[in-house]
């Protein structure tokens, strides 16, 4: 298959990502057929997939703009994935003009497309790192060199730590990253959940079943795992709930939502 001038050299072109495959629910177009094939695969159990997508991107949207007005003008986002629209710098800059942020992630094509798009901004960056090595995204120059870690951050773990198994320990990862953060930073944080919608164990076990034959597999865990990534924080209102539920900007019924957007949680927490 011909690589895309948008793919750095020596990605693996034949085995799906979960960023591309991420691009693809949202209606991306840094995706190739492999990815499309998984994702297609993974609706079939799970057709609801892209409305999960969709309210996760919302929740992150407002609880940025949230952070803002809360006065924190500096964002770590790790996970970032390959920005489509509404990306953590535009909501956050757009609000607040002098916001910096710095991505993260280790997906190749993400951050090559990420570099692209956050060519010319000087106070957005974008880190090769990973998650589950805290210590190295904390001492990463092009992170440090943007971000005062002594001032109030909004951390950003959204739609990644359900990537990261039990056996690479990833509350000990969000411990170290939480105890780094300044007194007044936020943890802005979603999950996917078996709990919220009712799905039958043929869809879950099929979704789940098709990210493990990709060999990136997704965990789902309980709202209370979930709530354990917050720590030592203070939950804001209304909690950790279902997406559509965090601060909705406009009155809406929950009726009037696909019932699949209430899949998974999503909640904000602040260092006293
Ligand atoms: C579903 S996307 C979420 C993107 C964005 N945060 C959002 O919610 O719109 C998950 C992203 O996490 C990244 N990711 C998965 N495991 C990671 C790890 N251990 N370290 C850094 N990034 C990781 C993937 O490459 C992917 O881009």
């Amino acid at each position: 298959m011909e690589r895309p001038a948008w793919a750095p050299q020596g990605i693996d072109i034949s085995v799906p990502s979960v960023s591309r495959m991420y691009d693809f629910y949202l209606g991306g177009s840094h995706n190739f057929e492999v990815d499309r094939e998984a994702a297609r695969k993974a609706m079939e159990f799970l057709p609801g997939l892209p409305k999960i997508m969709q309210a996760n991107r919302a929740f992150m949207r407002r609880a940025v703009r949230y952070a803002v007005g809360e006065g924190i003008d500096q964002f770590l986002d790790i996970g970032s994935g390959i920005p489509t629209f509404g990306n953590v710098h535009e909501v956050a800059q757009a609000a607040d003009p002098r916001a910096k942020v710095a991505y993260v992630d280790h997906d190749p094509v993400a951050v090559a497309h990420s570099q692209a798009v956050l060519e010319g901004n000087d106070l957005a960056v974008i880190a090769a790192a990973d998650l589950r090595r805290p210590k190295e995204i904390l001492a990463n120059p092009a992170i440090t060199g943007l971000l005062d870690l002594d001032r109030p951050v909004a951390l950003l773990l959204v739609a990644v730590l359900h990537f990261i198994e039990d056996a690479d320990d990833p509350r000990s990862a969000v411990a170290e990253l939480r105890e780094a953060l300044a007194p007044g930073s936020l943890v802005i944080l979603t999950h996917a959940s078996y709990e919220g919608i009712p799905l039958s164990k043929e869809e879950a076990d099929g979704t789940v079943g098709v990210y493990r034959n990709i060999r990136n597999p997704l965990i789902m865990r309980t709202r209370e795992e979930i709530g354990a990534f917050f720590e030592g924080y203070e939950m804001v209102e209304p909690g950790l709930v279902s997406m559509p539920e965090w601060r909705p900007e406009t009155p809406q019924s929950p009726e009037q939502e696909d019932p699949y957007a209430f899949s998974g949680f999503g909640g904000v927490g602040r260092k006293a």
